[in-house]
């Protein structure tokens, strides 16, 4: 049966939408094409969220679950005090002892729905569509590109030191780019990098808030700062700088990327703009019960036990990739639960980005395994990104990536 169209004959929707949203190329990942099997593309928490699933008896989840289903007819809070306050407390911790550190306070907080709408909020707010930058360092997550153009702002690029192990920020160069250019608002860093998975020096970040030649804000994603050395984060520093935001989320080391929240640390003032700018219940009743409970302290030392175990197995793909032959160097760093790691021509040979996406794709297609390939990112010929996933996991990623190249050097 074919249904009459009564659209308007003066309907055009090319016309009517705006031009950089029509010619919008979204976020892609590897989950857009393959959603099953071991699943090491993503970043996530092999181990599960931090909440102790097993000791919550079901009384307990009947509890909880009455507790939030019968609360659905009212909005949420829209301002999360009890879930910022614990984010405060998670990065007070370990500077407590320090009189000279300022604490955190919820008036430091702005939180989102992942840091994806944190990224997104930051360009909305200070860099005005079609007039004013923002500056990456590539290779770099890919988001920040994906909301740049959704606002219809231009990104200046400044590559990572590409030809220095675990890429670090070329902090002259990006000093001059923003001292030449005044119309840039923000700068995105990456710390520890995706794809690179190295921590950012924390003198380079300095560097550049200091900078005196330039008016903007510097933002430094965290997404993965739990996998780093104890007191890497640099979200104390918000007390000490204006121009700072820290942005961090519950989707990695505290394995919930399935309720969606991200937090900006940052001074005050710029928190009070980044929530009044915001939807007011973003944060829905469901997010922020399972958010207490994932940020409560049996739940952090759970989630540092399950850290352990992460770096442990991150150790174990650390010595044991290199022994399959034709994997060649990991050329980022070890900051993170993933490594980037390149895939050569043939054994002793050249890294390959053709080598390595046919190795992606025969994971995934033949072999049950999504990982991700990121040859075409700056620096990364032939870089495989592969997050570390269980012990059982891993030990089918080993056996299947070895497989894999010997069938394809045959
Ligand atoms: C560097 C980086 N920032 C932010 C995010 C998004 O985090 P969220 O799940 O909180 O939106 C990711 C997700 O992979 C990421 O790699």
């Amino acid at each position: 049966m074919t249904v009459a169209n009564l659209t308007s004959p003066a309907f055009d929707l090319k016309a009517i939408t705006r031009p950089n949203i029509y010619s919008l190329e979204p976020y892609r990942c590897a989950r857009d094409d393959y959603k099953t099997g071991v699943l090491l593309d993503a970043n996530e928490n092999a181990y599960g969220p931090s909440l102790k699933i097993e000791e919550m008896n079901l009384d307990d989840n009947a509890v909880l679950s009455a507790k939030l289903l019968a609360g659905l007819n009212r909005y949420p809070d829209p301002h999360q005090e009890d879930v910022k306050q614990l984010l405060c407390n998670l990065r007070n911790e370990p500077s407590k002892d320090d009189p000279s550190v300022v604490p955190l306070t919820p008036e430091n907080l702005y939180v989102g729905v992942g840091s994806d709408e944190c990224i997104d909020t930051v360009i909305r707010c200070f860099c005005a569509p079609g007039r004013e930058k923002m500056l990456t360092c590539p290779p770099t997550y890919g988001m920040y590109g994906v909301s740049a153009n959704v606002n219809d702002v231009e990104v200046v690029k400044v590559d990572l030191d590409l030809a220095t192990p675990g890429f670090p920020v070329r902090t002259d160069a990006v000093c001059e780019a923003l001292t030449n250019d005044p119309s840039i608002h923000v700068v995105y860093l990456c710390s520890p990098g995706n794809p690179t998975a190295s921590l950012v020096d924390p003198a380079a970040v300095k560097k550049i808030l200091e900078l005196p030649s330039w008016n903007g804000i510097v933002v430094v994603d965290e997404a993965y700062i739990d996998f780093s050395a104890p007191g890497s984060s640099l979200a104390p520093w918000v007390t000490k700088y204006d121009n700072l935001i820290v942005m961090q989320t519950v989707s990695k080391a505290f394995g919930m990327a399935g309720i969606r929240l991200g937090v900006s640390y940052t001074s005050a003032p710029i928190a009070r703009i980044l929530n009044a700018v915001k939807a007011p219940y973003n944060i829905s009743s469901v997010t922020s019960e399972l958010a207490l409970l994932a940020l409560s302290p049996e739940s952090i030392a759970n989630m540092r036990v399950k850290l352990a175990a992460i770096i442990e197995q991150r150790d174990r793909l650390l010595t044991e990739l290199p022994k399959i032959p034709g994997v060649g160097k990991f050329i980022g760093g070890n900051d993170s639960n993933f490594l980037l790691v390149q895939i050569l021509d043939k054994p002793g040979g050249e890294p390959s980005s053709a080598v390595a996406n046919k190795v992606y794709e025969t994971l995934a297609q033949n072999k049950g395994v999504v990982i991700r390939f990121r040859g075409k990112e700056p620096g990364c010929v032939g870089a495989l990104r592969i997050t570390v996933g269980t012990k059982e996991e891993n030990d089918v990623l080993l056996e299947k990536m070895a497989e894999t190249l010997a069938a394809t050097y045959a």
